[in-house]
């Protein structure tokens, strides 16, 4: 009986040969195309890492990595064909996704098992949250994926909240970046460690105050230190000003993302 391989090279082969025919009809500004696999490679990094030290069954480490390279496949054809990142604007890119790998017939070599489990988890992704009947197997692995892609996003979102000039951090967040406005859920959240919600957000400081609340969002404790020791959330979080808004919740965050509280 063959033992399950760990190696995806011939996925990450196509994987690379669809990024090159998607750039390839995207005339006008490529540049997208190329975060999103930049994007993938890190989350794909990210996923090796994590299921090297968790618990999973060969099976889930398997689908987990299949996962990790695909789960953002649908974007290309997304921005090619829409301009846009957005879902509402456009697809599920989660969904979509499922759609190309069976169109493809990507996973047709694969075992049954790695085959549904790979499907779910690219397709339950960028859900804000997992069905709460989901069976442990397609948790495992679709957590594997969510907490990888939650890590690769603090490095974008940090890179990009750094920029110098706060017209573009508002056209990438579509909102203000003006001192004195804030979501006072948001700092409720914070303050008693939940997880803070899009929704609520009024303002990109309140934006850094969220992915600082992710360290409570993660599943596996091998995601959790990634988090900490890749040093993104605090340093998003310090630079929020010190003010009656965020006083507080910044130094709350900082306690907690120094690594002692969790
Ligand atoms: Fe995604």
């Amino acid at each position: 009986m063959n033992a399950i391989s760990l190696d995806i090279r011939p996925h990450e082969d196509w994987f690379q040969a669809h990024v090159a025919s998607e750039r390839a009809r995207e005339r006008e500004n490529p540049a997208p195309l190329t975060l999103k696999e930049q994007h993938t490679a890190n989350v794909l990094a990210h996923a090796r890492a994590i299921t090297a030290k968790e618990r999973l069954s060969p099976t889930e480490v398997r689908a987990s990595l299949l996962a990790a390279l695909y789960h953002d496949v649908a974007r290309f054809e997304q921005f090619r064909r829409f301009r846009t990142f957005r879902d509402a604007e456009s697809f599920n890119h989660g969904q979509w996704g499922v759609r190309i790998l069976k169109r493809e017939a990507r996973l047709a070599d694969e075992l049954p098992e790695t085959r549904r489990l790979t499907l779910a988890a690219v397709g339950l992704h960028n859900r804000y949250a997992l069905p709460s009947r989901l069976p442990e197997p397609f948790r495992r692995v679709a957590n594997v994926v969510r907490d990888a892609d939650k890590l690769d996003i603090l490095r974008v979102m940090d890179e990009t909240l750094h920029h110098p000039d706060a017209a573009t951090r508002t056209a990438v967040l579509s909102l203000p970046d003006v001192p004195g406005l804030y979501s006072s859920r948001v700092r409720e959240d914070a303050l008693a460690d939940r997880v803070a919600a899009y929704a609520d957000l009024r303002s990109v400081n309140d934006f850094r105050v969220l992915l600082g609340t992710w360290i409570g969002d993660l599943n596996y404790a091998t995601s959790r230190r990634r988090f900490l020791e890749e040093g993104h959330a605090r340093h998003l979080v310090e630079t929020l000003p010190e003010d009656d808004a965020y006083r507080d919740v910044r130094a709350h965050l900082l306690r907690r993302l120094s690594g002692g509280l969790c």
